[in-house]
């Protein structure tokens, strides 16, 4: 699944913190987002999936059949059907559901989603409940009937509650901050495999260069709101402005 932003801008009380004038998303397989703090690429991620309602500007989803639908008229919600859904980077709390209940919950659609769905959860299919059961098997919670505790349980089970719903395009917000060095390791072998699988494509947020440099095909650089620099991973690691602006040399 592919995206287009086409001079998407953000401001926040007159202050733009995002100019995007020409760019697609989720045509390599896996990409990085890299840039420094305060680059505008949580705000990004925020316009493309309408979480953040964009100052100006178009995000175009480029269908199986060629057309290209406008974001702008969906909420939210609508998009991740579409298959656009991202994680964040803040921890969420999840303190009224259990770990496994909260999978059921992210894989109800959401129109049949309310209150009673956590009691009545026989609905879901039978497959659903076993990927989820697989899903639990390989990421071990300290208990998955019980809350996530610890900020890595949280973050995780952020990760997985998106997994769970088959995302088209798969937008990650720093996941290795909070997680433990070998769940990262798990998470990303388990996004390679979707992508390889060509289940879904992947955008990943991270500051972990090292990540960024062994998983993706393509990356982005992200400065001051607009996209400086972007290409293979060799041409950004060579990049001066890239060096110049974020590799701290
Ligand atoms: N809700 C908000 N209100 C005002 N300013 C914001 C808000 N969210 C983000 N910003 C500002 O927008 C800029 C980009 O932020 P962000 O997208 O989070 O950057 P990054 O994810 O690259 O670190 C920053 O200067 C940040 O302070
Ligand atoms: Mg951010």
């Amino acid at each position: 699944m592919k995206l287009s932003a086409t001079n998407l801008t953000k401001s926040y009380t007159g202050h733009p913190v995002l100019d995007i004038q020409n760019a697609s998303f989720g045509g390599h397989g896996i990409e990085g987002l890299i840039g420094p703090n305060g680059a505008g690429k949580s705000t990004l991620l925020g316009c493309l999936t309408r979480r953040i309602q964009a100052t100006t500007g178009d995000v175009r989803l480029d269908g199986d059949d060629g057309v290209p639908t406008s974001l702008m008229g969906y909420q939210s919600y609508e998009v991740a059907r579409m298959g656009l859904v991202k994680t964040n980077q803040r921890i969420q709390n999840f303190d009224s559901l259990t770990i496994r209940d909260s999978l059921r919950m992210a894989a109800t659609p959401s129109d049949k989603q309310d209150w009673r769905s956590v009691w009545t959860l026989a609905p879901i299919d039978d497959a659903l409940e076993a990927e989820i059961a697989t899903l639990l098997a390989r990421f071990p919670f300290s208990d998955p009937d019980g809350y996530a505790m610890s900020g890595g349980e949280k973050k995780l089970l952020d990760i997985l509650r998106c997994v769970i719903v088959k995302p088209k395009l798969f937008l990650m917000d720093e996941p290795t901050a909070g997680l433990p060095d070998e769940i990262t390791q798990d998470v990303m072998k388990l996004v390679r495999e979707k992508v390889d699988a060509g289940e879904m494509t992947v955008m990943i947020i991270e500051h972990d260069l090292d990540l960024i440099w062994k998983n993706c095909s393509y990356v982005h650089f992200l400065s001051e709101g607009s996209i400086l620099f972007e290409g293979k991973p060799d041409a950004v690691k060579k990049n001066r402005v890239v060096a110049e602006k974020y590799m701290g040399v």
